[in-house]
């Protein structure tokens, strides 16, 4: 069940799509209270011991989120420790699971803060803007709470099929033969790939929609030759738009009134990637109209897949933050600076990026009139990439194109999916990313993987490697790196063998992965959950924050730690350990529920079958486009019939959910297969009934 409860008058974020009345009695669960000091409102709730809270989607720490302090706020930050309070999106909802059991998503473009158990371990205090919209959902089984929240904002964005192959990226691909390069590394060495990333330096100084000519002389013909390499090349689109006399999307631009404007009614400059830049007003209908429509520059070239980035907006520095830096620094500059002025000054030149006093300089111009940013901060990068997703439903509306963020709100995901941003080459962001891919999938978000290796810093053959390992089951898997660091694509490193055959089991997997995905994405369901989620009357598999459910057949447990071969896994019920090697190298075996200690060695990986569920799986190929997704290869665990139900469509247009795209797969007891449609033939399967 669902109830709104109405506070002031928020700007309409279009997060919900269901119409629901407010109530008009008091929000039940939170002893909420007026704050008389801060212009907002604090929700406050006592939490038991036990009680668990879940949520916030793309935030640092652990699945259940207790004992920190998270501000919602979309930040542009490479460094995701654990001290830190904001990433790039704002999931403005938590999961309460204990005494009570509810989910409340706080609907507002503004900052919120949620203290869990920070303040005091056993208190969840949030504090709001005094405008907010608070949907309460309840329901039975944690499930069908997260179920029902996401019918209320609606379906999650489905990517094109071939967007769930393998994907390389670095950021420092300069022009077409370094782009052929990654591309014959990647066939010469059997790798799959699916994608090669075009960051910013495909752009001509930056500019959105432009080619650097001289780096991509021939760029339709080039995006021919990879396409047949079963390669699509996949651009980014930044934010900030050059300001350069002469470029068009500069000039009409500024002609149009679409950029956001300061507070004297200037278009506002900022500074980026291109050096000075104005930002495309998204919160105005018209101007997310012209900007979306831009990308026909580059789909008429036979583009079919972007990346929004630098959208929350990242700012390096406005000439005012630069101004009040530099006068600091004249004010001290003659004076015998002691510890406390060198402090300052040191906050002054760092606190340029990304300031709070820029966001609150500019203004946008809503339906609702001119409001400035800072009201409106959470909504900037997912109405960008609304922009991008409203414009391709009109320009190719029969055709899936692959789109993902790094800024998100709410109501994106039926847009885009995110990468989860500029993380480290750090085994401790392994781990984080193992935990964000839930509470990412709660609300939405199911198209989304992190920068597998690490973005920044120098990354390891073993990091990486364990990486893929785990990226084989996140929806985008793509491998990512910045400027100046070590290369990572998988051929860089000695045992290329290893990462061939690792990527090559996504590709046999890809057939459960998509079918799984699909099923998720149409029925508002989750794709990877917390083995608290699925077993929610065990009470260990509760406190199980490294291992989630992949789909409804398979339970993962990730090797995460340097040095280590193998891990404890924990078994809530007895389950068909699958270690593979490659897609023809693999020991299957039954382990009783309980605790284990497996042993994964370097170029292995493990998953878990459950009882009484079958993984199709294909028999692989160098991209998806060679996939024979028809022949399948079924693994299972059966000690009862079972069926397994079977999505398949073309991968590419969007007449999703069709009768004929569900098929079905039945195993008896003894482990005999049948099939109930003509399109899909088994040709083996493994499958253990002990
Ligand atoms: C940002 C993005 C990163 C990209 C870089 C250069 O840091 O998050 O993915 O490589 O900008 O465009």
């Amino acid at each position: 069940m669902v109830k709104k409860y109405s506070f002031g008058k928020i700007f309409n974020t279009e997060a919900v799509v269901k119409k629901i009345a407010p109530e008009k009695g008091k929000m039940p669960f939170f002893r909420q209270q007026n704050n008389d000091t801060k212009d907002g409102i604090l929700f406050i709730y006592g939490m038991e011991k036990e009680d668990k809270v879940y949520g916030l989607g793309e935030q640092v720490r652990g699945i259940n989120k207790r004992g920190h302090l998270y501000i919602n706020n979309c930040t542009d930050d490479p460094v995701h420790s654990e001290e830190k309070n904001s990433l790039y999106g704002a999931h403005n909802f938590i999961l309460v699971d204990g005494r009570e059991r509810f989910l409340v998503f706080f609907d507002t473009p503004e900052k919120v803060t949620f203290d869990i158990g920070y303040t005091d371990m056993d208190v969840i205090t949030i504090e709001t803007a005094i405008d907010v919209d608070c949907y309460i959902v309840t329901g039975n089984k944690l499930l069908d709470i997260v179920k029902e929240f996401r019918t209320i904002i609606g379906q999650s964005y489905i990517a094109p099929r071939w967007a769930f192959g393998y994907q390389q990226c670095r950021w420092s691909y300069m022009n077409e033969d370094e782009i052929r390069e990654v591309v014959k590394g990647h066939r010469e060495n059997n790798i799959p790939l699916d994608t090669v990333y075009m960051d910013i330096d495909y752009m001509e100084s930056y500019k959105d929609f432009t080619i650097n000519e001289k780096a991509f002389p021939k760029f339709e013909k080039f995006v021919e030759e990879m396409k047949k390499e079963h390669v699509r090349l996949i651009p980014i689109i930044d934010a900030g738009v050059k300001i350069e006399k002469g470029y068009d999307v500069y000039e009409e631009g500024v002609k149009n009134n679409y950029f956001c404007k300061d507070k004297d009614g200037k278009d506002f400059v900022g500074a980026v990637w291109p050096g000075k830049v104005h930002f495309p007003d998204f919160l105005n209908e018209e101007a997310r109209k012209w900007f979306g429509k831009k990308y026909k520059f580059l789909l008429d070239k036979g583009i079919e897949g972007f990346w929004n980035d630098m959208n929350e907006p990242a700012i390096f520095y406005s000439d005012k933050g630069l101004q009040e830096a530099f006068d600091y620094v004249d004010s001290v500059r003659d004076t015998n600076v002691d510890i406390n002025s060198f402090f300052t000054l040191k906050d002054k030149v760092l606190g340029i990026a990304n300031s709070p006093a820029d966001y609150k300089s500019f203004y946008h111009n809503t339906k609702e009139g001119k409001i400035c940013h800072d009201k409106l901060h959470n909504l900037y990068g997912y109405n960008m990439t609304r922009a991008a997703g409203e414009a391709f439903d009109e320009m190719v509306p029969d055709k899936r194109i692959l789109m993902f963020s790094r800024a998100s709100y709410i109501g994106m995901h039926r847009n885009g999916g995110i990468w989860q941003g500029d993380n480290m080459a750090w085994w401790s962001h392994l781990l984080m990313t193992i935990k964000m891919l839930p509470s990412l999938n709660m609300c939405g978000f199911l198209y989304t993987g992190s920068d597998m290796g690490g973005f920044g810093a120098n990354t390891t053959e073993d990091l990486v490697l364990r990486w893929t390992q785990f990226g084989v089951f996140t929806p985008l898997m793509r491998n990512h790196a910045a400027l100046g660091t070590r290369k990572q694509e998988p051929y860089q490193f000695k045992n290329v063998e290893d990462f061939k055959n690792i990527i090559g089991i996504r590709y046999g997997l890809l057939s459960y992965i998509y079918s799984e995905y699909m099923k998720a994405a149409l029925n508002n369901e989750m794709y990877a959950k917390p083995l608290a989620f699925v077993y929610e009357d065990d009470a260990h598999a509760k406190e199980v924050e490294d291992q989630l459910i992949i789909g409804d057949s398979i339970m993962i447990a990730p090797v995460y730690t340097q040095n280590t071969m193998g891990r404890y896994v924990y078994l809530p019920e007895e389950m068909m350990a699958v270690k593979m090697r490659s897609l023809t190298e693999y020991d299957c075996k039954v382990l009783p529920a309980g605790h284990h200690y497996v042993d994964v060695d370097l170029n292995e990986m493990i998953f878990f079958i459950r009882p009484n569920h079958l993984v199709p799986m294909t028999y692989g190929g160098e991209s998806t486009e060679e996939v024979d997704f028809a022949t399948l290869k079924v693994f299972g665990f059966v000690k009862k019939n079972t069926t397994y139900e079977l999505y398949l469509d073309d991968g590419v247009s969007k007449d999703y959910g069709k009768k004929e795209n569900y098929m079905e797969i039945k195993a008896d007891k003894k482990g005999n297969l049948t099939v109930n449609n003509d399109k899909i033939t088994v040709k083996e399967s493994v499958i253990l009934n002990k």
